[in-house]
């Protein structure tokens, strides 16, 4: 593999959850958050909001980032132009997304060469309502996702990933044979049992659905892990669709 700074850095990425109390200047903030719009962009649907309150999220990290995808700021622009919206709420939210995680990423990966650490907090959609009221959010702002930055008082080792065969298809999808399967559940099974990550968290997730609890922390790791979250959350969209619906954007309509 090709080595460099930028690669290096790339490659050691890890989430950060524990931070000492140093703050971050203002200096690193803005290079951070220009860092993150120089990412290649749709229509730079987004804006990203900063609390300093180490208090106002669960990883007591002395920042904490909301990005938010932003139809509204751009209303703004498309009403000094005289042009009226006619694009649907689903088309824009795809495209908003995208550009909301890769500006967000890039700030990740810019923290990271500044010797900050990060970690993303998925939960944002299904609170849109309650960040809008505390950050006096207009309509047609969602939260997307949080990212809580900071000095790390720890250093996790890498997590593991799924291997490149399972990734990487070059010109058509390939079959997924049993053995390409079954290599890709142990290289992410055995890389988290190494790290004994779910044990020293005590993370199983408890199981809601009528099955019999088989596993113990000695070969439950990531892929039942992650089958648990989806096998069991958020079978209806319902709650996503209200929040959605309360913050302006309405995915189902034509315009
Ligand atoms: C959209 C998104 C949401 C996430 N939400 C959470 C979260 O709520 N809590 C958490 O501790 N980590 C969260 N993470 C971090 C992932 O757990 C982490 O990236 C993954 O386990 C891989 O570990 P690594 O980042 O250390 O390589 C989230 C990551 C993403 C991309």
């Amino acid at each position: 593999m090709k080595e460099n700074s930028v690669v290096q850095t790339l490659l050691d990425h890890k989430s950060i959850r524990r931070f000492i109390e140093k703050p971050v200047s203002d200096e690193i903030i803005t290079t951070l958050v220009q860092a993150g719009q120089q990412a290649p962009f749709a229509s730079q649907y987004y804006s990203v909001l900063l609390s300093r309150n180490a208090k106002r999220n669960p990883m007591h990290a002395p920042l904490l980032f909301t990005i938010c995808v932003d139809s509204f700021k751009f209303e703004k622009i498309m009403a000094k132009r005289k042009w009226k919206l006619v694009t649907n709420d689903l088309t824009l939210l795809f495209f908003g997304i995208q550009d909301a995680a890769l500006m967000a990423e890039n700030m990740v990966v810019a923290g990271r060469s500044l010797g900050l650490g990060s970690c993303f907090l998925g939960n944002a959609p299904f609170r849109a309502d309650q960040i809008a009221e505390e950050y006096n959010l207009p309509q047609r702002v969602f939260p997307l996702v949080q990212l809580v930055m900071g000095y790390p008082s720890e250093d996790p080792p890498r997590r593991p990933r799924y291997p490149l065969a399972y990734t990487l298809f070059e010109d058509r999808y390939p079959e997924l044979t049993e053995a390409l399967v079954d290599h890709a559940m142990q290289q992410m099974d055995e890389g988290y049992l190494a790290q004994d990550y779910y044990r020293s968290r005590q993370a199983k997730i408890p199981l809601t659905v009528d099955r019999k609890e088989t596993f113990t922390y000695d070969d439950y790791s990531w892929t039942e892990h992650i089958c648990r979250k989806w096998g069991q959350w958020f079978p209806d969209p319902a709650d996503l669709y209200t929040q959605l619906e309360k913050r302006g954007f309405n995915i189902e309509k034509k315009r």
